[in-house]
C-alpha cells in the first residue's frame, strides 16, 4: 500500500460485490435499489477516499441481513471488540482467536479489508493481566502478544490500531500520557514496545494511534489534541514507526462547540508529521435532543456534515470508518443511553437497513471534499 492511497486499488475497486453489481441485469438495479455502485464507499473512492464500518459480533454471528448491506455500502472493515486482549487471551498461556478470525474471513470472502483494533487499551482486558502486567513481565507479555497477534493476521490486516486512547491529560502523567496498567508497568516504553513489535510482526499495515475526544473546542479536548500532536512528534524523533492518526469521532448531536478551523488546523498539524489519518470511530449520539426522529436524524446529520468538512479536505485523510452501520446495533445504548430509553439514531442506516439523513450527510461529505491526490 503505498503511503497516499487509503487502500490498495486491488481492493478498492475489484471488491467481487462491487464487479458483481456492475454485472447485474438490467433492470436489477432500480434507483432504489441498493448497489455497491451507490454505496458510501463507491462514492468515497471518487475522491480516493474510504468508507467502512465497525462490525459487532453478535451481528457478524446472527444477523445475515444486515451482513449483507454491510459490502454495499463499505470498502474496509473492523470488529468493535474481537481483536481486543479480552476478546484474544482467555488465559496467559492462551489465545482464542476464533471471533476475530471469523470477521477475517468474512472480509475477505467478501474483498473488504480488515483494520485491527486494538493491540494496547487499557479497557477490556482479561482479568488475569493485572496480576502478569508487572515491570519485569511487562515487556514480555505485550511484545509476545504483538507479534502473536500481528503475526497472526499478517497479510490479512491494512491498519492496525496499535494503541487506542494512550493519551490522556488530566492523569497529570507526563506527556499527557493515561494512567493505565500498561504505563504503570512499564512507562511511556509501552507505546514503543507497541509500534516496534507490530512493525517487526507485519510491516505491511499501517500503524496507528487512535484517539478520542479531540473533535471540540473545550478546553479538554483542545490540551489533548496538543498533547497527543506532542506525542507524536516525539514518537517519530525516536524512531518509533507511528505512521497514522486514528481520530474515533464520537461526537455529540446538540453540542455547538465544533470548531472547524481549529479541526481543520490539527489536521494539518498532524499532516505536516508526515503522518496519515483516518477518521476510525464515527457516530453522533442524539442525548440532548427530543424524542422526534424527524429532529433527531436532521441534528445528527448536520452535525457530521459540519465534522466531515472540517476533516475531509486535509489530504491526509484516508477515510471515515462509522462505529456500526445501522441504529440496529450500537455501543452508545449500552454505555451512553438516553433518559427517554429511546434507541439512538447515530448511524447511517435505520433499524430496518434503510438510509437516513446521515446516510446523505455522509454521501455529501465525500462528494463535496476536494479530491485526495491519487
Ligand atoms: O462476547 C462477549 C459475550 O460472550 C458475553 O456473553 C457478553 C456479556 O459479558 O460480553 C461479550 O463481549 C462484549 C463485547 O463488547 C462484544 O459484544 C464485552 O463484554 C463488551 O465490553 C464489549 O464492548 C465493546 C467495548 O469497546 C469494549 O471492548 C463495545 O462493543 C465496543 O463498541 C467498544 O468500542 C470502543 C472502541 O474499542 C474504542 N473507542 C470507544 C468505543 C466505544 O466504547
Amino acid at each position: 500500500m503505498s503511503p497516499s492511497s487509503p487502500l490498495t486499488r486491488r481492493v478498492l475497486l475489484a471488491a467481487p460485490a462491487v464487479l458483481a453489481c456492475a454485472a447485474a441485469p438490467r433492470g436489477v438495479a432500480s434507483s432504489r435499489a441498493v448497489t455497491p455502485l451507490s454505496g458510501l464507499h463507491r462514492r468515497a473512492t471518487r475522491g480516493n477516499r474510504f468508507f467502512g464500518t465497525a462490525i459487532d459480533p453478535g451481528l457478524l454471528a446472527h444477523d445475515p441481513a444486515y451482513m449483507a448491506r454491510v459490502p454495499q455500502e463499505c470498502g474496509i472493515v473492523v470488529s468493535e471488540s474481537a481483536f481486543k486482549w479480552g476478546a484474544l487471551r482467555p488465559r496467559p498461556d492462551a489465545y482464542s482467536f476464533d471471533g476475530a478470525d471469523a470477521l477475517a474471513e468474512y472480509a475477505a470472502r467478501h474483498g473488504l479489508p480488515l483494520r485491527g483494533h486494538t493491540l494496547l487499551w487499557h479497557k477490556d482486558n482479561p482479568a488475569w493481566l493485572d496480576e502478569a502486567l508487572t515491570p519485569a513481565g511487562g515487556e514480555r507479555l505485550l511484545t509476545e502478544h504483538i507479534r502473536a497477534v500481528a503475526g497472526h493476521f499478517r497479510g490479512r490486516v491494512v491498519h492496525w490500531d496499535v494503541a487506542n486512547e494512550a493519551v490522556w491529560p488530566p492523569d497529570g502523567r507526563p506527556g499527557g500520557l493515561r494512567d493505565s496498567p500498561w504505563h504503570r508497568a512499564l512507562g511511556p516504553a509501552a507505546l514503543d514496545l507497541a509500534f516496534h513489535a507490530c512493525a517487526e510482526a507485519d510491516p505491511a499495515p499501517l500503524r496507528f494511534l487512535n484517539e478520542d475526544q479531540i473533535e471540540y473546542a473545550w478546553d479538554a479536548h483542545a490540551r489533548k489534541r496538543g498533547a497527543v500532536l506532542d506525542l507524536l512528534a516525539d514518537l517519530l524523533a525516536r524512531g518509533v514507526p507511528v505512521q497514522a492518526l486514528g481520530m474515533q469521532a464520537h461526537l455529540e448531536a446538540g453540542v455547538t462547540d465544533l470548531d472547524q478551523t481549529a479541526l481543520a488546523r490539527f489536521c494539518a498539524d498532524v499532516a505536516s508529521l508526515g503522518l496519515r489519518i483516518a477518521v476510525t470511530e464515527l457516530d453522533v449520539r442524539d442525548n440532548r435532543l427530543p424524542a422526534d426522529p424527524a429532529i433527531r436524524d436532521a441534528e445528527v446529520a448536520a452535525h457530521a456534515r459540519a465534522y466531515l468538512d472540517a476533516v475531509l479536505p486535509c489530504p491526509a485523510v484516508l477515510g471515515v470508518l462509522t462505529w456500526g452501520l445501522s441504529d440496529r446495533r450500537t455501543w452508545l445504548n449500552d454505555e451512553i443511553p438516553r433518559a427517554d430509553g429511546l434507541p439512538q439514531r447515530a448511524l447511517p442506516l435505520d433499524a430496518a437497513l434503510r438510509r437516513k439523513p446521515l446516510w446523505h450527510a455522509l454521501a455529501a461529505a465525500f462528494e463535496s471534499a476536494p479530491p485526495r491526490p491519487a
